[in-house]
Parts: structure tokens; C-alpha cells; sequence
């Protein structure tokens, strides 16, 4: 039976990763793997997280099951934080915990295909993970283009897909710093495309992945509140897996806004009945530990600092950039203005592979790099190499 199987390709980053660690060179420099670093390269734990776990070790009484919903408490404790002074917009948004981002993800497309939701509208590029779960669940996806070519976002695009979408497509939109482009919504932007989706009756879908690591929770959210606030019915899948630096924990809560709190319980048998046969509950750990951290002030001080120090070293790292001017062909100065983790260069795949031959510099053959991969001392070196391989 196993030899129907075809095999498939290997994650690109996996071999990345294998391909860095295994390169002899002291100053290689890893641009490819999707995480936070420090300047001395390490993702730590954040202590606010430490702290937390110390109290669920010594308080935990037991680990019988939780329900599919997993821990409501963070699911509640987040709301604040993702939807503002009234987090359940009168009772209209209600939430469950999944596994990861990629879990909330998961269940919004699926309960979407299952109440009539054929067709994803979605600016690419994207998070690749988004077209995976779109395939496996066998809806289409219609893609626009993202980003213009001067490092700004497509808004004619994106206006396009919600105003051109029929009633059996929804429109999925990332939040914040946008995977991988770095490329986010203005203000403005986000106020025309609010008014969109209220004018289109078209559903939105917001991934929101890294509220706080652009400039700051409130500003992240920002966006993502002005849609919420014009719409009848919206999914959001949230991951807490950057903002609190707990990726392995697989931590992510999904939530429905509907017209009226009536709705809600219906949306939520069906999202329960779809995680039960999925993962039938989210792993409790990483969830209890943001419950924790945001239940006790000292330690979501401790949070939010920890956060805006994450931010303000890869805002650093976008300045540094930018003052740059150009390296070679490519033009540094809009990453100062983009967010997040994120930016693509427009090098070629031959142009990357120089970069790792020549230069130890590993990125994704996209041209995805992780800002947080560079730091005072490899920017340098970087940016010549840059400019050595594209001049
Ligand atoms: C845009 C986007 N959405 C969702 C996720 C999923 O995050 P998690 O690790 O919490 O599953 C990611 C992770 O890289 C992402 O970039």
C-alpha cells in the first residue's frame, strides 16, 4: 500500500537548516529559520514565560482532560489585547484555544468550508502554510499580488478580491507583520478596506500571528479592529507563538465575531466538533503559561517589556538597513517602513546561492530574510556581501 505514495518535497527551511548547521565557517550567518533572536543569536525563554511556568509546576493539581476549547481562561485573558476596551464587542466575539497559529488557521478555513465557503481569496506571496492547509482541505485559492514594487501593499489588489468576491468566497488577511513581505496595511489603507468588506457583505479571515512585533499590540491590532468594528461576522486565528516567544508549545486561540451573541454557539459546536476530530484538544501548557503571565501585573509588565525590547532591536536592525541606501542592485530604505520578522529581497535564486557559497549567508531561496538573523555585529558583512553579489 505504501508504495501509492508519492513522495514529496522536503520543507525547503528543514534543509536549510541542516545545510547551516553543518557549513564549518565561524562568521555563516542564518537568515532562514522563522524566529526571534537576541544579538548573541539565541531565542531565549521569555522570563515573564519562565516565571509563569514556575507557578503552574508548583500549583497544577492535575492534568485530566480539558474540553476541545482547551483553556478558556487565555482565550479570555488575550481578548483585551486583540479586540480592545470591549473585548467581546457586546458579546459577539467568543474564542478556543488551538494548537499554534497554524491550528486556528486550520479551523477557520474548515468551519468556513463548512458553512458554504468554497473559494480563499489571498495576497501572495504568503505564509506557505496557508496554501497547504487550503489544498488539503481541497478549496481553492485565488491569489492577488500582495506588495507594488516599491516595497508598498497592493491596495487596488486586495480592494479588488473583497469588492470582485462572490457570497461562497472569503478574503484571508494577515494582520501585522506580513510573512513574508514585511509589507502591512497603512492606516489608511486599512480604513478602505474596512469600508470594503462592509460594503461587499465579503467574510474576512485575519490571521493575526505577530500583534506586538511590529510597532507595539495596540498599533498591531489597530488594523484588524477597524475591519471587526464594520463587519457582521469575521474568523480570527492568533498565535502566541512569537509574541510569547513559546513556538514549541503550540499556542493559538481562534475566534468568531458574529452578528449577535445568539450566533455564537452554533459556530462554536461546529469549530468544537472540527478540533475533536482534528486534535481533539489543543496541548494545555503554553496556553496555561499566557493565562498565568496575564493574571498577575508584575509578570505582563515583565511581558510587554520583554516585547517592545524583541521590537526595538528589529526596528534597530530595519534602520540599520535602510541607512544603508542600496547594496548592489537592491534598494535597502524600504524595510525601515515595513514590519515584523520579515523581508524579502528581490535577489535571484542564483544570487542567493552566491550568498551561501560565497558569503556563509543562508536565506530562503525565496529571498525571505529573517531581520532578527542580523545583528550589530554580521550587518556589515551582510550588506557587502549584498552588494558583492548583486552589484
Ligand atoms: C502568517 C502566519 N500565520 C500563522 C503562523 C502559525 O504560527 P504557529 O507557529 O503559532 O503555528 C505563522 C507561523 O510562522 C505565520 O507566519
Amino acid at each position: 500500500m505504501l508504495d501509492r505514495l508519492e513522495p514529496q518535497a522536503p520543507d525547503a527551511l528543514l534543509a536549510l537548516i541542516r545545510l547551516y548547521a553543518a557549513d564549518p565557517r565561524a562568521d555563516k550567518i542564518d537568515l532562514g529559520v522563522g524566529v526571534y533572536r537576541t544579538e548573541d543569536g539565541a531565542t531565549p525563554v521569555f522570563a515573564a514565560v519562565k516565571a509563569a511556568e514556575q507557578v503552574l509546576v508548583d500549583t497544577q493539581d492535575s492534568k485530566s482532560y480539558l474540553g476541545p476549547e482547551g483553556d478558556m481562561g487565555m482565550v479570555a485573558a488575550l481578548m483585551p489585547y486583540i479586540f480592545g476596551a470591549d473585548p467581546t464587542m457586546g458579546g459577539r466575539i467568543q474564542g478556543m484555544q488551538t494548537p499554534g497559529g497554524t491550528g486556528a488557521v486550520r479551523l477557520a478555513l474548515a468551519l468556513a468550508q463548512k458553512a458554504g465557503v468554497k473559494r480563499v481569496h489571498m495576497g501572495v506571496p504568503s505564509w506557505p502554510n496557508h496554501a497547504q492547509i487550503l489544498a488539503d482541505l481541497g478549496m481553492e485559492l485565488a491569489p492577488f499580488d500582495h506588495a507594488n514594487a516599491d516595497g508598498s501593499a497592493n491596495l487596488d489588489a486586495v480592494l479588488a478580491a473583497i469588492n470582485g468576491a462572490a457570497a461562497d468566497e472569503a478574503v484571508l488577511l494577515h494582520a501585522c507583520c506580513h510573512n513574508p513581505t514585511g509589507i502591512d496595511y497603512t492606516a489608511g489603507q486599512w480604513a478602505r478596506i474596512a469600508d470594503s468588506f462592509a460594503a461587499s457583505s465579503t467574510f474576512p479571515i485575519i490571521d493575526a500571528a505577530y500583534q506586538g512585533l511590529g510597532h507595539g499590540l495596540e498599533a498591531d491590532g489597530a488594523g484588524m479592529r477597524e475591519v471587526l468594528a464594520k463587519v457582521p461576522e469575521a474568523f480570527i486565528a492568533y498565535s502566541c507563538d512569537k509574541n510569547f516567544g513559546q513556538y514549541r508549545d503550540r499556542v493559538g486561540a481562534f475566534y468568531v465575531l458574529a452578528k449577535e451573541a445568539g450566533a455564537l454557539d452554533t459556530a462554536f459546536s461546529n469549530a468544537n466538533a472540527l478540533a475533536r476530530a482534528a486534535w481533539s484538544m489543543p496541548p494545555d501548557h503554553g496556553g496555561a503559561v499566557v493565562r498565568i503571565v496575564l493574571g498577575d501585573a508584575g509578570m505582563t509588565k515583565a511581558w510587554l517589556a520583554e516585547l517592545d525590547d524583541m521590537r526595538a532591536r528589529m526596528r534597530g536592525v530595519r534602520d540599520a538597513l535602510a541607512a544603508a541606501g542600496t547594496a548592489g542592485r537592491i534598494d535597502l530604505t524600504p524595510l525601515a517602513s515595513q514590519n515584523g520578522l520579515f523581508a524579502m529581497l528581490p535577489v535571484t535564486k542564483d544570487e542567493v546561492a552566491k550568498l551561501r557559497e560565497d558569503h556563509a549567508i543562508y536565506m530562503a531561496a525565496s529571498g525571505r530574510i529573517n531581520i532578527a538573523g542580523l545583528t550589530h555585529a554580521n550587518l556589515p558583512k551582510f550588506i557587502a556581501a549584498l552588494a558583492a553579489v548583486t552589484g
